[in-house]
């Protein structure tokens, strides 16, 4: 779950260097949006990007939330400093912060940036790129960490804005930094592909007047493929309304328990508090269970479990890596088979319970995934296809986890483009086993 680009950091400089836009005092224009079929664009530009848990616009709730319909923009803003002219292949940037729903079917919001392509399509289309950026520190969010990412890292966007597509990209894990909340996650895709469609901010999205003539998919891998499909499992009963022509997932992470008993003790350990913070910061009462059984005192205690949340993900990494997670708590990893947690991995720790994809999918998946075992993939898709899905599912003999998100990536783009602008459709679901290698000489 831990972006590979991310991990290259951490381990080949051992700190992720702060080379950050400095904070500046926000200064945005604030609208009430009091006219619904009106944009409340902020007509003013920041010089410098702001860190989230810095910027008041981030993190002020609007007032009228509850009211809201699921995808209804309250914030829109030129994003600050210069990511447009950072990023390759766009012609604007902007950060927008909508109304969505929580694990617990609650009204929150969440933000996310779009990105304008220099020579759109005159077809409309329109994909929702999901970044693996798997953290528990919300200053670790896309629309914020995205002005330090490489030409690399930021690849797949540069490359559907070269092919004339509007690109969404979601800070989907909420404005508590839900790692691994695969409901969280899921609404917030849903609803920035609605907002970016939406009859009062489309038109300075390059949207047509009629919604139904965009075309649009989403693409994620590892924590990315976690949000994409969480997406694609809740769309029929939480957005049915949105017809998307495909979902391209890889390095998915099906189900949560048999991932902790998969990292520990390894060089990702982290992913245990990461998803253990991340989740539990949607269920309070979780929350509160899981910091009372955690060691107050010693080496292996809650303070040093719940410093993710400060200092990151690639600190964390490095803070934990083959650590045995279990001695965190007082009763070991026992602890977690508590109801109270039971609840958090049913509602967003296991892929497959909320729903059936309805739009066609392209997964792929290394078969010696190191982080997530490939048998709870076979299975989740197993499960799809009995109940009808439409799946080209490649099951790659090589690569790991990591390698495989870059062996994929040209089939990813491939079958995108196929879907966005051929008019491939895949019936029924099709298996393969695959050979392709990655090689490249790692640090
Ligand atoms: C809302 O904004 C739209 C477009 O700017 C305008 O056409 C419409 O008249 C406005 N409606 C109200 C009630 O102000
Ligand atoms: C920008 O788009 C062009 C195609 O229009 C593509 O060849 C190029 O690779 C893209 N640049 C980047 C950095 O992705
Ligand atoms: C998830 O994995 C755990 C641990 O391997 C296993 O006990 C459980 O049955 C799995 N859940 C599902 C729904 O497959
Ligand atoms: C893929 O390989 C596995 C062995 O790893 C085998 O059991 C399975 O039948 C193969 N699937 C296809 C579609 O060839």
């Amino acid at each position: 779950m831990v972006c590979f680009k991310t991990l290259a950091l951490a381990l080949g400089l051992g700190l992720l260097l702060e080379v950050l836009p400095t904070v500046a005092s926000p200064h945005v224009a604030r609208r009430e949006l009091t006219n619904r079929s009106s944009c409340p664009m902020a007509t003013s530009h920041l010089e410098n990007a702001v860190q989230p848990k810095s910027d008041p616009w981030y993190l002020t709730t609007p007032a009228d939330l509850d009211a809201a319909t699921p995808g209804t923009i309250f914030r829109a803003r030129p994003a600050p400093g210069n990511l447009a002219s950072r990023v390759a292949n766009s012609s604007a940037a902007y950060n927008i912060l909508f109304r969505t729903t929580d694990s617990q079917q609650t009204a929150t919001y969440a933000v996310a940036t779009v990105f304008l392509p220099q020579k759109p399509l005159a077809d409309t289309t329109l994909l929702s790129i999901q970044l693996a950026y798997d953290t528990v520190d919300l200053n670790q969010s896309p629309s914020y960490v995205m002005y330090s990412y490489s030409a690399d890292q930021l690849s797949d966007i540069t490359w559907a804005l070269g092919r004339g597509w509007v690109v969404i990209t979601g800070d989907y894990e909420g404005p508590l930094a839900s790692f691994g909340a695969g409901r969280m996650s899921g609404s917030a895709v849903l609803d920035g592909v609605r907002a970016v469609l939406s009859s009062s901010c489309g038109a300075e999205f390059g949207m047509p007047a009629d919604p139904g003539k965009v075309r649009y998919a989403l693409w994620g891998y590892s924590g990315g493929g976690l949000a994409t499909e969480a997406a694609t499992e809740l769309q029929l009963k939480y957005a049915p309304e949105l017809k998307f022509l495909g979902a391209a997932m890889g390095g998915l992470t099906p189900n949560a328990t048999s991932v902790i008993a998969t990292v520990n003790k390894g060089l990702y350990a982290a992913i245990i508090p990461g998803y253990l913070i991340g989740s539990t910061s949607q269920f309070p009462d979780a929350r509160a269970y899981l910091l009372s059984r955690l060691k107050p005192y010693g080496l292996q205690s809650k303070d040093l479990f719940m410093s993710m949340v400060e200092t990151g993900t690639e600190i964390g990494i490095i803070t934990f890596a083959f650590q045995d997670m279990s001695s965190y708590f007082i009763g070991g990893f026992a602890d977690l088979d508590a109801p109270i947690m039971q609840r958090v991995r049913e509602s967003d720790g296991q892929m497959g319970t909320h729903g059936v994809p309805q739009m066609q999918v392209f997964c792929y998946k290394a078969i010696h995934d190191e982080l997530s075992p490939v048998a709870d993939t076979d299975a989740l898709i197993n499960k799809y296809c009995k109940m009808g899905a439409n799946i080209l599912y490649q099951r790659d003999t090589v690569n790991n986890h990591f390698d495989e998100f870059n062996s994929g990536q040209p089939r990813a783009r491939s079958w995108l483009i196929g879907v966005l602008e051929q008019g491939h459709v895949q019936v029924g679901c099709t298996i393969q086993n695959v050979t392709d290698p990655y090689y490249v000489f790692h640090l």
